[in-house]
């Protein structure tokens, strides 16, 4: 089955086109376009606008790319929720007019559940992980227990994406910062104190990122904040993803999200997983990020394991939880 996906969640614009073979996710295209306000934090209309202006193309493009026909598409899904509302209908609008028009079934899928699917689908060995979903918005530990996905953990407060953007455009640092935050810390020398904040198993960062604002004005140097921010947060993440191996009894963990691309986090997952004799995996960088091949084979699962939807059904959820998804492609 070919299944075209349009990810719509918030930055970014995707249209990714996978075809299942023998139940492993080949992804035959992938593109993605990303948002990125000229100054402040992200507007969702015009990041909704900015979708409007590119899904078209990015729907021509994903076709060639694959090298294969709108005649073989056989099933469009798009990311239905959680997300923010103008670029969730965007993406849904695309969704359902391409679907209409070629006269296909839709399927619209939950975005954190497709971040667990896709490394399941694209790593042979990955079974059954827990994941750590660390992107800009969402902060969260998924597994699967008791025939749903459920969230072990989660921020409180902002994901620890919004966090390091949130620092960066404090110090006038190009969005997204991340990767700019990552360089600094490896030049970091002194841990420099700041609050560590779980609370049962979930964390919140707002706290940190307000004392770390304070050392700048302290003028402590910029490398050693970072470096803070980065030993502090990622540690208290490590710390719940292990109290969530611990309680699920499982062996895999898998990072998924735009952070996932942060090599101290990925170092100090996997000492951890090593360390309790659990497996480590992160799925490759384009299927890591928001990208739409994650929601084409969550559409697939889900429409092979008989799941249909009208479009009556395919309104979208801002508030679309992990654990409301009906999981009938799984034992
Ligand atoms: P979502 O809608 O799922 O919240 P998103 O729009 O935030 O997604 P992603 O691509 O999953 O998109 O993640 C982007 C985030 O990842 C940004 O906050 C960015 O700063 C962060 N990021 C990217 N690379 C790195 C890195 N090397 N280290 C730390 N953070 C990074
Ligand atoms: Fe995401």
């Amino acid at each position: 089955m070919i299944c075209l996906g349009i990810e719509g969640t918030a930055h970014s614009i995707g249209v990714g086109i996978i075809q299942d073979v023998n139940k492993t996710c080949t992804v035959r295209s992938n593109l993605i376009k990303t948002y990125k306000p000229e100054k402040g934090g992200i507007h969702p209309r015009e990041a909704a606008n900015h979708h409007a202006n590119y899904i078209a193309d990015l729907i021509y493009e994903s076709i060639k790319k694959a090298h294969v026909d709108f005649s073989d598409i056989d099933l469009v899904s798009f990311s239905q929720g959680p997300g923010l509302g103008p670029c969730l209908r965007t993406a849904a609008t695309a969704a359902r007019a391409l679907a209409l028009s070629l006269e296909r079934p839709i399927m619209g899928v939950n975005h954190c559940v497709a971040h667990l699917e896709i490394g399941r689908g694209t790593i042979h060995r990955c079974k059954d992980p827990v994941l750590l979903y660390v992107s800009g918005a969402n902060t969260q530990v998924i597994a699967f227990a008791e025939g749903k996905y459920r969230v072990f953990g989660e921020t409180l407060d902002i994901g620890i994406g919004n966090c390091l953007d949130k620092f960066g455009r404090f110090m006038d640092m190009e969005f997204p910062s991340g990767p700019k935050i990552e360089k600094l810390a490896e030049k970091g020398k002194k841990y420099l104190e700041l609050p560590y904040s779980i609370k049962g198993m979930d964390i919140a960062f707002s706290g940190l990122l307000t004392a770390a604002e304070h050392y700048v004005e302290k003028k402590e140097r910029l490398e050693d904040i970072c470096y803070s921010i980065q030993e502090t947060t990622f540690a208290a993440l490590t710390e719940v993803t292990e109290r969530a191996i611990a309680h699920t009894e499982k062996n895999e963990v898998l990072l998924g999200g735009g952070v996932a691309s942060n090599k101290r986090l990925r170092d100090m997952v996997k000492t951890m997983a090593e360390e309790r004799g659990a497996s480590f995996f992160v799925p490759k960088k384009d299927v890591c990020i928001d990208n739409g091949a994650m929601i084409a084979w969550l559409g697939y699962l889900m429409y092979d394991s008989g799941s249909r939807m009208d479009i009556e059904d395919t309104s979208i959820d801002q508030r679309f939880r992990t654990d409301m998804v009906d999981v009938t492609w799984r034992e």
